[in-house]
Parts: C-alpha cells; structure tokens; sequence
C-alpha cells in the first residue's frame, strides 16, 4: 500500500504544475485583482486519491471527511501541516487554496 503513494506523489505535483498556469484560457472573472480559488477544484487534483470524490474512500489511511468533527481551522491546520501519510500542502498549495480547499470539505458532509 505504501508504495502506492510514492507512485501518486509525483503525480499530484506534476498535476499541480498545469493545473497552476491552466487559468489563462478561462475568461476573466468578476473580481479583477485575485484569480478565483476554486475548492472543488483543488480537492479534486490533490485529495481526491485518497479521500475519494465524495469524500468517504478512506484509501491510504485517510479518514473519511463526511463525518470529521474537525472545524475550519483545524482542517487548515492538518492540510499545511499534514498528518500520517497525509503529506504537508503549506509548500504546494497557497494559504488561499487551503482555506478554499478546508472550506470546500466543510461541504462533504
Ligand atoms: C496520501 C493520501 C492523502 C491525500 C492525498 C490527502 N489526505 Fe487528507 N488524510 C490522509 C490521512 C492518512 C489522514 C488521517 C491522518 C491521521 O489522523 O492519522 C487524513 C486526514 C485528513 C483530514 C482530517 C479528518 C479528521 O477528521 O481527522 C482532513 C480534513 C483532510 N485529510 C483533508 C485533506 C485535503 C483537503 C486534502 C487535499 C488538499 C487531503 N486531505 C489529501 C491522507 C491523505
């Protein structure tokens, strides 16, 4: 199982690096100064592989999100700082995306 994740780690990064120049060709939204951060978007590239799309798949160790007691700020906390096999995002993820993205697990419930 353990090796499985030494298999989509680079994976995941290297999704990552197109997903961060991919907004070029979407049309300009209404805030101008921020580019919008999008939750689902960013769970859907770095955690669906082991929480699943609905949160529940428990794969590599990972809890299953719909029923995680966890608040806000807790949630942020663990995503920065990671947690077992749950890998640090503080270096891949701005703090923007993991609030956007801690927000968006809010939502599995
Ligand atoms: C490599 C697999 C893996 C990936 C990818 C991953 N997680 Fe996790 N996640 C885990 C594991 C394992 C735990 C349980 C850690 C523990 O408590 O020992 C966990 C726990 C959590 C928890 C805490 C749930 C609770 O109630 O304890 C949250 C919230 C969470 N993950 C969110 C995310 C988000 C958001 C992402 C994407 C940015 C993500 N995870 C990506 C493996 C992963």
């Amino acid at each position: 199982m353990k090796r499985l994740i030494f298999l989509l780690l680079p994976l995941t990064v290297y999704m990552l690096a197109c997903a961060g120049g991919g907004d070029k060709n979407k049309p300009s939204a209404s805030s101008s100064d921020k580019p919008a951060v999008d939750g689902a978007k960013i769970y859907k590239i770095n955690c669906e592989l082991c929480h699943g799309s609905d949160g529940k798949l428990k794969s590599n160790g990972s809890k299953d999100l719909t029923v995680s007691e966890m608040d806000l700020d807790m949630r942020i906390a663990q995503i920065s700082k990671g947690k077992g096999l749950m890998m640090p995002y503080e270096k891949i993820l701005s703090l923007a995306e993991i609030k956007a993205v801690a927000e968006y697990t809010m939502t599995l419930k």
